[in-house]
């Protein structure tokens, strides 16, 4: 039997619903139930009916589900695929952080540990922060943590200042303004899309600065017939199938995540078999972490 056909089998024996990032193979996104970004995975997860979830993509974003669902299965084919921006703060650093802030709300993106999450009072994530963070009363003092990239790009949106972790995703960072102007000197008609982890400079290079559902999102709408994509290259795989009559281009072919890339056919099937490797969340940090994700959407 095919190893798609198997996946297919076992996910209905399972009751199983199979959630992938818009980052992960292909082949993945293709056998998914669901392919989005983490805003949409998130929200995916607080309303999925299966028994077991499995989530294709980093570690945080299964966490995620495991602690909007406690009493579901969640499975993640690679439990190995970490984020390495999730891991540039820990929660004892933060718990540091808010006792020199003792009057801040503690904000975290999503790509963040539970633990950390546990000690935030909200959360966002790349395609609702703006939103979220306008529920934050003006003279409320805010901790941002662990990006500094999307923490600055909101904070000068909303002409505030907030206490940003100087955590950023190193992949998204390799983008560099000049590989933006490359890319536009090549096809100097087409609007320039990166996401807010880029680095200022690069956001600034940009025409449009989105979570990588928001670019799915643009790119159905936007007139051009040629689209430069300044994030991970995996997105362009979507894109591509979304959008048959236009021409995306990545800004750099550099951009790729080895963590998005781990769940593949043959541990996505084999997690399936096996109901293994689950991610749980213990208690209390679950209850806690819950709060900050359930403040998010509520908001958004
Ligand atoms: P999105 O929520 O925009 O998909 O971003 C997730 C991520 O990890 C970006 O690097
Ligand atoms: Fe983390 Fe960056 Fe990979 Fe996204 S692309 S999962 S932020 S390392």
């Amino acid at each position: 039997m095919d190893i798609v056909e198997e996946i297919r089998q076992l996910k209905t024996a399972r009751k199983a619903v199979i959630l992938a990032h818009n980052y992960t193979r292909p082949e993945v996104q293709d056998v998914a139930d669901f392919t989005g970004d983490s805003l949409e995975l998130a929200r995916r997860a607080a309303a999925v009916e299966a028994e077991t979830i499995v989530l294709c993509g980093v570690y945080f974003m299964a966490e995620t589900a495991a602690i909007l669902n406690p009493e579901k299965t969640v499975l993640i084919p690679d439990p190995t695929a970490g984020c390495p921006m999730a891991d540039m703060i820990t929660a004892d650093q933060l718990r540091a952080l808010k006792a020199k802030h003792p009057n801040a709300i503690a904000v975290c993106y999503v790509n963040s540990t539970a633990e950390v999450k546990a000690e935030c009072d909200l959360c966002v994530t790349s395609g609702n922060a703006a939103k979220v963070m306008a529920s934050v009363p003006r003279d409320r003092e805010v901790i941002f943590v662990p990006d500094c990239h999307l923490g600055e790009h909101i904070m000068r949106a909303e002409g505030r200042t907030y206490e940003l972790w100087p955590g950023y995703c190193p992949i998204h960072d390799r983008l560099t303004a000049a590989d933006v102007a490359a890319a536009r000197a090549a096809h100097p008609t087409a609007p320039v899309l990166v996401h807010p982890e880029c680095s200022r400079a690069v956001r600034e290079a940009a025409d449009e600065r989105l979570s990588t559902g928001g670019m799915c999102a643009y790119a159905q709408t936007c007139a051009a017939g040629t689209i430069l994509v300044g994030t991970e290259v995996g997105i362009l795989h979507r894109l591509r199938q979304e959008n048959p009559t236009k021409t995306f281009v990545p800004v750099s072919e550099g951009i790729v995540c080895a963590d998005m890339k781990k769940p593949t056919l043959e541990n996505l099937a084999a997690c399936l078999k096996n109901l293994s490797p689950r991610v749980t969340v213990p208690e209390p940090v679950a209850s806690r972490a819950r709060r900050a994700i359930e403040a998010m959407l509520r908001v958004s």
